[in-house]
């Protein structure tokens, strides 16, 4: 077994950068990338979204397609992958569609500080687990790797890419490029500050760029890992 899993971190954002506007659920691709989405979706054992994206966007994160489900079940798998989510203060709506739809495992990785209330919360939507003082991704990652999963999709927002990227665990960056502008320096972008391992001196690998109507997908490979994926 793998140490973490594959983990292919996946975003639409806008020709300006930005992921959302902050507030609200902000479509940032169009319907065929939607279904190429769910393709990737269908793909991948676990899908990962941080507490705001949970709060903001509501997601539901099942697999659409009812072929890509039917082929999941003939491979003896949930119809849609599992679905995890981080948080420090646990100020999760136990109502939320990411825990109501669908019959997938649903994980909730809390700091130690509010296990307590999270459980009391979410302990009959999710499986609450104590991430610690403070909740290291790599940790995380570790964790679902002994859980079983081998491929995870991470789904934003703006600070767990920051921390998936620069803690280098990202195998595969998938990112959409949507022909809007957001225009509002308060909104979120595709990361927040940080320290990147892909700079001027290490240069990511460009591995496809493909136009899908009006948006653009490029497809990074960040790790000799890649070709597995
Ligand atoms: N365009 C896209 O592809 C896309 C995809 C997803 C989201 N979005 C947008 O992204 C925005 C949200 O991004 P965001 O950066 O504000 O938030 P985010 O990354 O979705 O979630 C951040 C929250 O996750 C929890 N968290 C993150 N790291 C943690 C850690 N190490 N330990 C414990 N908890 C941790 C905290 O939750 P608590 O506050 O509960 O403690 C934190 O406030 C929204 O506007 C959404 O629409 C866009």
């Amino acid at each position: 077994m793998r140490d973490r899993p594959y983990t292919l971190l996946s975003c639409s954002v806008s020709i300006d950068g930005y992921i959302g506007n902050g507030a609200s659920r902000l479509l940032l691709s169009n319907d065929a990338d939607f279904d190429r989405v769910d393709a990737v979706r269908a793909s991948c054992d676990a899908i990962l979204i941080g507490a705001a994206t949970v709060r903001i966007d509501n997601p539901r994160l099942l697999v659409r397609s009812r072929s890509r489900r039917a082929e999941r079940a003939a491979r003896g798998l949930a119809p849609s992958p599992m679905k995890v989510t981080v948080t420090r203060r646990a100020e999760l709506d136990a109502g939320a569609d990411f825990f109501t739809a669908g019959d997938a495992e649903k994980i909730v990785y809390c700091a130690s500080g509010r296990v307590v209330d999270a459980r009391k919360r979410l302990g009959p939507v999710a499986t609450v687990v104590d991430g610690g003082d403070t909740v290291k991704m790599s940790t995380l990652s570790s964790d679902l790797a002994a859980r079983g999963v081998e491929r995870l999709m991470v789904e934003g927002g703006a600070k767990v890419h920051t921390q998936f990227l620069t803690e280098d665990l990202v195998d595969e960056l998938q990112l959409v490029v949507a022909p809007i502008f957001v225009g509002d320096s308060d909104a979120p972008r595709f990361v927040r500050d940080g320290s990147f391992p892909w700079n001027p001196g290490r240069r990511a690998s460009l591995v496809d760029v493909r136009q899908i109507g009006d948006v653009v997908l490029l497809r990074y490979a960040l790790s000799s890992r890649f070709e597995e994926g």
